[in-house]
């Protein structure tokens, strides 16, 4: 859930592990450090608060070292203050550590290491691990990072620094992200591709139990036990731009506006013209589709949400039955597993802890486990029987946009290969369906280009205290995304409801106060949506809805329309979400909100 930078080159670096740092910075934003190799030892500086702190911290005097770490922290062991903040330091002040991940035995560790008079001065997992590298820093660095790592449970990765070794910057990882970056005469670590993508884009992913030394000449890659092993360079194809803002104010509106091109990434070379589905990459083929019996989705926040949407999908057109749950609670429920039930982990980042460990069950009990990812290389990857890649680029933004689209736009995808493989659905009407969804990425276009009022129905409800979101079908799944967009980034509490489940409850909430945001798309179900929203109305409550062009029926209701352009009621989710996004970058926005790095979160959740 932190971020990592390591470098080792022939520049002075810290400007370059600063800069790695703010790209980053999505990954936790509580507290981060520095470690230089002076020419003197090792000089750390630490402070709690984003990254503007640590930069005030560290001043603007340059250092002349070309060899260091940095750390950007989302706190899970020990709370955030400076102690907490990494890189750790050894006994002896002369190595550094920084760590991503979790020690599960650090209790144990922690009580050996005093025991045997180390001195811990925080809270945290991670400061056992410099501690450990220590006891073995006679035999070298990277021999000692090999001794400390059969001692640690959990998923990590962490880089060490050795003031007796001022050439040199040694990595490993288990179970948790850490990639190469290999520059001209220089070499870097990070969690993740952006941190060094202005600097190269060769790359290499490294397996977990590596070991790699990294001087400014190259890499040297071992196993836990010592033993060399070979590691492909492999070329990103993102440039800087991806890593950029290039032009907005914030990452999240610019995701929001890549979201045409994301999708046509999504669809290329899957969807023909004549809206035929091609998904043989995923080694799933029609027999095996045939033979499936049931499916479970399993996933986290928004990525559960495009689950959810596509579920409906899935049963509707492929008749599988699906069953769906968020990731930490299927993992504890003791599921029946089989052979012919296909499990889908559904995650952007692919370190998610919760949804990880649900496909790791799944699989040891025998059921095939597909991932739906966008990271390339990520575990999820790693750890499934198929996957199937959305290709939305980079998404730095806390608040998942483009990412959930295309996961959408994939899961539909999916749906359309299973209802053809099953022959359950006639031929002409799934190519309809697919020649409909190629069509998408261009109305969605659209969309974001016709002027809306979402803007002014922003600043008009800026202030409410609390907002309700109905919806029926699709369109409630489409609620839960909105309403969580609009929590996790302006701190406005939502409640998603099934619209025909109002009357049991939620219709409690309402008054002359209360905005109520609707989904309405023209699926089946419509007509009995338009009776709750009758229900909200009666109760002087403000409708806010999301309409396909020309709803008349919607416009009478409703105080405000947000229009979303027409398509089949299958696909719409991936249309009518977007209002509600931008309603809640807008609200956030004008609340004076950090959109990008909302309070408390973190963009990928390794921590269960
Ligand atoms: O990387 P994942 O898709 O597994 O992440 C799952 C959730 O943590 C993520 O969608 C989270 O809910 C976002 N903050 C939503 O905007």
């Amino acid at each position: 859930m932190c971020g990592i930078v390591g470098y080792v080159g022939r520049r002075p670096g810290k400007p370059i592990i600063l800069d790695g740092l703010r790209r980053l910075e999505y990954r936790g934003y509580d507290s981060a450090g520095l470690t230089l190799l002076e020419a003197g030892g090792l000089e750390t500086v630490r402070a709690v608060g984003n990254l503007d702190a640590l930069f005030a911290a560290v001043g603007d005097g340059a250092s002349p070292a070309t060899v260091g770490l940095g750390h950007t922290r989302w706190a899970t062991h020990g709370s955030v203050r400076v102690e907490n903040a990494h890189p750790h330091a050894d006994c002896t002040g002369r190595i550094s550590v920084v760590l991503n991940g979790i020690i599960e035995n650090y209790k144990e560790l922690r009580a050996a290491l005093t025991a045997r008079g180390h001195r811990l001065t925080s809270e945290t997992d991670a400061e056992v691990v410099v501690h450990l590298v220590e006891e073995h820093a006679g035999e070298g660095l990277a021999a000692a990072v090999r001794a400390a790592i059969p001692r640690l449970e959990g998923h990590f990765a962490f880089c060490a620094v050795s003031a007796d070794e001022p050439d040199l910057v040694v990595g490993t990882r288990r179970e948790a992200p850490l990639v190469v970056g290999v520059g001209e005469d220089e070499m870097f670590f990070a969690s993740a591709i952006p941190a060094f993508l202005s600097h190269t884009r060769e790359v290499i992913v490294l397996e977990d139990g590596d070991v790699v030394t990294l001087r400014a000449s190259g890499a040297e890659c071992t196993d836990v036990a010592g033993v060399s092993v070979e590691r492909a360079v492999s070329v990103v194809p993102w440039d800087q731009d991806a890593a950029e803002k290039a032009g907005y104010d914030t990452f999240m509106l610019k995701e929001i506006n890549e979201q045409p091109a994301a999708l046509r990434d999504t669809l290329a070379g899957r969807l023909s013209e004549a809206g035929d589905v091609d998904l043989a990459e995923t080694g799933m083929g029609d027999e095996m589709l045939r033979r499936l019996r049931r499916i479970f989705i399993v996933a986290c926040g928004t990525s559960y949400h495009a689950g959810l949407i596509v579920s409906y999908a899935i049963e509707q057109l492929a008749r599988v039955p699906v069953q769906i749950d968020v990731a930490s609670e299927f993992r504890y429920r003791e599921p029946v597993f089989d052979p012919d039930t296909l499990v889908i982990g559904i995650t952007q980042s692919g370190e998610t802890a919760d949804t990880l460990a649900a496909m790791r069950l799944a699989r040891a009990a025998g059921s095939p486990v597909l991932a739906l990812c966008n990271i390339m290389g990520s575990q999820a990857t790693r750890e499934a029987d198929h996957v199937l890649f959305t290709r939305a680029g980079l998404e730095i933004g806390v608040a998942a946009t483009k990412t959930h689209t295309a996961q959408v736009a994939a899961l539909l995808l999916l749906a359309l290969r299973l209802a053809w493989a099953r022959g359950v659905q006639p031929e002409a009407e799934l190519r309809r369906l697919g020649h409909e969804l190629r069509a998408v990425p261009e109305k969605l276009e659209e969309l974001l280009a016709r002027p809306s009022a979402v803007e002014e129905i922003a600043a008009r409800y800026r202030d409410e205290r609390f907002f309700l979101y109905l919806g029926r079908g699709m369109g409630f799944a489409v609620c839960l995304e909105g309403a969580l967009k609009l929590k996790e980034i302006s701190y406005i509490p939502t409640e998603a409801y099934a619209a025909g489940e109002m009357k049991h409850g939620p219709i409690a909430l309402l008054d002359k106060e209360s905005p109520v945001v609707v989904v309405a798309d023209d699926s089946p179900v419509f007509p009995k949506l338009v009776s709750n929203v009758e229900e909200v109305r009666a109760r002087g409550a403000d409708v806010i809805a999301v309409a396909t062009d020309g709803n008349e029926t919607i416009r009478e209701l409703s105080r405000d329309v947000l229009w979303v352009p027409r398509t089949d009621h299958h696909l719409a989710p991936i249309l009518t979400v977007v209002p509600l996004q931008l309603l809640a970058y807008h609200i956030a926005t004008l609340k004076g909100y950090n959109v990008d790095q909302p309070r408390n979160l973190a963009k990928t959740v390794t921590v269960e």
